[in-house]
């Protein structure tokens, strides 16, 4: 058995050696530099926050959406990439993503909350533009991953059939959903520097310090999403599989 996350790939296929452990550090700490970012972002030059209808209560937006959307639910993505989930149960991993995702999901909702309240307490129209348009399909089609994963591979009784089906689609959606996310972050970091950087402050054109710190927060949360896919799709970082001819002994034993 080849030593956990540094597993060959195919001969010829010129695949990078890379422990997992170590990048899967450096991940970790992109995805804070994220958080700080957007935090920073909106404390420095949008006033802080609140939760009373006002734009402070808008803050909360990017920092749930980048926070939920984009750093928990690239951490949930990668749970069974963790060498240590390869042996023993699988069962506590699936609890773990899900959790996971769940709590990701939970901070998204909060962030949308966020947005429509600021909105709706000045009167603002809803749902205009292309961000609010793909951010909420990305919401969407989020919760109807989770909700089929929940019953396809953690309800006790889903038959083995349904989840042999549905994998290949949760795996593919589970990239979609990260890669749209992504984009649903840039074009709301986009629109809000369009919006701000007007009437009485430098024009986003003069690229203020504002515009090179949002710019750069962009670019990290692409980088961060960039490398989640990457990982997700090495496949010998993949957790080896009963049928793949990685298995071994006990963790066919052990699989339910
Ligand atoms: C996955 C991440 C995100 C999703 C799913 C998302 C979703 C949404 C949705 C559904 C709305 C419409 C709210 C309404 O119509 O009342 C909205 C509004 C808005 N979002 Fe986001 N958002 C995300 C990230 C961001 C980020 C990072 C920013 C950066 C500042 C941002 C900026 C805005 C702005 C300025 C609005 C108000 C204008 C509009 O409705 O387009 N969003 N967002």
């Amino acid at each position: 058995m080849p030593r956990a996350g540094l597993r060959h790939c195919p001969a010829g296929a010129g695949m990078l050696e890379l422990p997992f452990l170590p990048f899967c550090a450096l991940l970790g700490g992109l995805g804070a530099v994220c958080v700080a970012f957007v935090s920073a972002w909106c404390q420095r030059w949008r006033g802080g926050f609140a939760w009373d209808g006002s734009a402070q209560m808008f803050n909360w937006h990017p920092v749930l959406m980048v926070t939920g959307m984009v750093v928990l639910y690239g951490a949930a993505a990668l749970v069974y990439r963790l060498p240590f989930s390869w042996s023993g149960p699988k069962f506590p991993w699936k609890v773990l993503h899900g959790a996971l995702a769940l709590v990701a999901f939970g901070l998204a909702v909060l962030g949308l909350v966020a947005v429509f309240s600021f909105h709706n307490a000045q009167g603002t129209p809803n749902m205009y533009s292309l961000h609010s348009w793909l951010g909420l399909a990305t919401v969407l089609l989020f919760s109807c991953q989770w909700l089929a994963g929940f019953v396809s591979f953690l309800l006790p009784w889903a038959p083995a059939w349904l989840r042999a089906l549905y994998k290949p689609v949760h795996v593919f959606f589970g990239s979609t959903i990260l890669t749209l996310a992504m984009v649903s972050c840039v074009s709301g970091i986009n629109e809000k520097l369009f919006f701000s950087l007007k009437n009485g402050t430098t024009a986003y054109s003069q690229l203020p310090s504002e515009a090179v710190f949002a710019n750069t927060l962009g670019l990290l949360i692409l980088l961060f999403g960039v490398l989640v896919l990457w990982a997700l799709a090495r496949p010998d970082w993949k957790r080896p599989e009963p049928d793949s001819v990685d298995a071994h002994q006990p963790l066919l034993s052990a699989e339910r």
